[in-house]
């Protein structure tokens, strides 16, 4: 029996006894000097930050006044994302990860999520002003564009969204259109381990489940095995579908086998990794869908919810690239971005393409239900809960 709450699984170590405690920090001192609210916010700073191109060069345009203040609220966004997803990488490049740290990582990226759900409202606001109006200061803003927002480009490489995985346009575009510091900037965060990255390693570290006494991955194959042979049978014998309709259903189900039987086969997943099929190492996935497989477990519950995170953030990032793209076409229509891209032709591409935890979307074709599940041997079980001596 483990002693009070103890090691449970190689990568995820919990100690609550001896010197792992929380510990209170020196006491709080007292501000001697006092604050004032416009100093502490630097706010003439702040205020003082909005020159408007237009009123350079002629008459102010109204509405430039939103379109800068838009931008720099997303900007002020972003460095708080920075602020944690920094915070959540470092506690990744460590070789064990405590629970305690886990509750901290999983509280921060919610945190980042709420903030991008935010962020996603605030194109609504920029679409209050129409296409005219921002034709009136627009061709003051050459060459500037997005494209130049270091901020954005270091939170998607933070993530895991480095040149090799970009489309071919985003490769090259924010490396020709930088200044020599900031391209130096972006180059050396490339050179280090993402969060990707980390939680693959993390994940690689589980041990999976394969004992002497008991292989979880045989049980899981054979019960695979038999709902995809349910799902043939029940396609088959579907007398509502046309021939061409039962062609095309079998050719998926033969599609999703095949993705199947690399689960089970390191080297045709290696091939289809290859492929970009997947982007997770072998043993991340099979790690990440036991997870999901088994989430109640209470020792899966604070890995489950970082997933579950992951997830998120991508589908947000992806909903913000939409409305984007969206907003765009609404105020360009088809004219070139000021950054010379497509628009909004090169923007929903990266909706489709600048993906980062796909695999973890992807991997509900592998789960099975619970009914199905192999049961798990009563010294797994013991493994994965808490027990109190
Ligand atoms: C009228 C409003 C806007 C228009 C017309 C617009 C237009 C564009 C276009 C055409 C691009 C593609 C690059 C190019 O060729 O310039 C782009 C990229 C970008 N824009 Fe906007 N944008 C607008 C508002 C915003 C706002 C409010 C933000 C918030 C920060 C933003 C952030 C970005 C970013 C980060 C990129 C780079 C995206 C990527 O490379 O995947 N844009 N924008």
């Amino acid at each position: 029996m483990y002693s009070l709450y103890s090691v449970v699984v190689e990568s995820t170590v919990i100690e609550l006894n001896g010197s792992n405690q929380y510990k209170g920090g020196n006491k709080m001192k007292k501000n001697i000097e006092p604050c004032y609210y416009g100093d502490y916010l630097h706010l003439d700073k702040v205020l003082g930050a909005q020159e408007l191109q237009s009123e350079k060069y002629g008459d102010a345009a109204h509405e430039e006044m939103l379109f800068i203040i838009v931008h720099q609220v997303y900007e002020l966004w972003f460095k708080q994302v920075l602020h944690e997803l920094n915070a959540v990488i470092d506690t990744f490049n460590q070789e064990t990860v405590k629970d305690q740290q886990l509750t901290s990582v999983v509280h921060r990226l919610q945190r980042v999520i709420q903030i991008q759900k935010l962020m996603n409202d605030q194109i609504a606001i920029m679409e209050t002003m129409t296409p005219q109006q921002f034709l009136s200061f627009r061709d003051y803003l050459v060459p500037a564009s997005g494209f130049q927002s270091i901020q954005f480009k270091r939170l998607e490489i933070a993530l895991g969204l480095k040149r090799d995985f970009r489309i071919d346009f985003d490769k090259q575009s924010f490396y020709n259109r930088l200044t020599d510091k900031d391209r130096a900037l972006l180059e050396n965060l490339e050179s280090k381990p993402s969060l990707f990255e980390l939680v693959d390693n993390w994940l690689s570290r589980m041990p999976l489940l394969k004992t002497e006494e008991f292989d979880f991955w045989q049980y899981y194959k054979k019960a695979a095995d038999e709902m995809l042979d349910d799902d043939h049978q029940t396609i088959s014998s579907n007398d509502m579908l046309s021939e061409n309709e039962m062609r095309q259903e079998l050719k998926e189900l033969q599609a999703t086998k095949e993705n199947f039987d690399a689960l089970f086969d390191e080297a045709k997943f290696e091939n289809l990794r290859n492929e970009s099929k997947f982007r997770l190492s072998h043993k991340a996935l099979l790690s990440a869908l036991f997870i999901k497989q088994y989430s109640e477990e209470p020792i899966f519950n604070l890995p489950f919810q970082l997933i579950t995170a992951l997830t998120e953030i991508d589908e947000q990032l992806t909903i913000w690239r939409y409305r984007h793209a969206m907003m765009v076409q609404r105020m360009l229509g088809t004219k070139i971005g000021t950054g010379g891209s497509s628009g909004h032709h090169y923007l929903k591409k990266t909706t489709e393409s600048n993906r980062i935890y796909l695999d973890f979307f992807n991997m509900a074709t592998f789960l099975l239900p619970k009914s199905a599940l192999p049961e798990l041997p009563e010294i797994v079980r013991r493994r994965l809960g808490f027990y109190l001596q």
